[in-house]
């Protein structure tokens, strides 16, 4: 089946996505530095920036910046005079991250954050950062329940929330597995089921990235 999903994957993508120049080129420099190749699927990229532009947002927070593939389709959408912040623990990645940035002449909206996602976080929650409209969720699984709450804390009521990996295969749900990142992903669904803070859904989703899915949360 996972051939099927790859080819109509290539098939969405070779008809909807633009063939950017600026996007190839940030997959080619985090290739050439060595960052593993999880960042979001074209079409997945394209899908956070129609939600950013959706909800016409100034202010996004990245949690988990890799080499900044989804930063610059996020910072793409961002309304005249919006800031985007990405938050990555390893500096090699935040290096090629703000080399891609700047080469996608983003970096006068788009910065990005090193360190452990939770200390800068708590950072910016002790620091009064204005609340942001899109939050994308996307570092260490194992934390996912700690990212919420923080961004929860960095949102205003409305802000979207989205966050990838939710799914992995298919394992969040096999009692066998005691994966951590897996039971980051059902600590995260445990508190969500109960939370009068949000109104959430989640998606399965297949294609280049394999068997996956995202939630999507809106905050009351
Ligand atoms: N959003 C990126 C992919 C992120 S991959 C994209 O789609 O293009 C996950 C990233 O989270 C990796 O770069 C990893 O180094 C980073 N990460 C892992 N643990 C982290 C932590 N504790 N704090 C911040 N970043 C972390
Ligand atoms: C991994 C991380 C991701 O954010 C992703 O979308 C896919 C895989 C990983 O750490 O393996
Ligand atoms: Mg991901």
């Amino acid at each position: 089946m996972t051939d099927q999903w790859r080819a109509v994957d290539h098939y969405l993508c070779d008809h909807l996505i633009e063939n950017d120049p600026v996007l190839l080129g940030a997959l080619a420099r985090s290739d050439a530095a060595g960052l593993p190749a999880i960042n979001v699927a074209p079409n997945q990229g394209k899908l956070l920036h129609l939600y950013a532009r959706m909800i016409a947002a100034g202010r996004i927070l990245e949690i988990g910046t890799l080499g900044g593939y989804s930063a610059i389709w996020l910072a793409r959408a961002l309304r005249a005079g919006g800031r985007l912040v990405t938050l990555e623990l390893d500096p090699k990645h935040a290096d090629v991250a703000r080399a891609n940035l700047d080469a996608a002449g983003l970096h006068d909206r788009a910065e990005v954050r090193v360190g452990p996602a939770l200390a800068s976080l708590d950072a910016m929650i002790a620091a009064g950062e204005a609340p942001f409209d899109f939050i994308f969720i996307d570092a260490d699984k194992r934390l996912i329940p700690e990212y919420y709450e923080r961004a929860l804390t960095l949102a205003r009521s409305g802000t979207l929330i989205v966050v990838d990996n939710v799914v992995r295969g298919g394992a969040v749900i096999d009692a066998d597995t005691a994966d951590p990142s897996v039971e980051g992903v059902r600590r995260f669904m445990a508190i969500v089921r109960t939370d009068r803070r949000v109104t959430a859904t989640a998606v399965q989703t297949v294609g280049i990235k394999g068997y996956d899915g995202f939630a999507l949360l809106i905050v009351a």
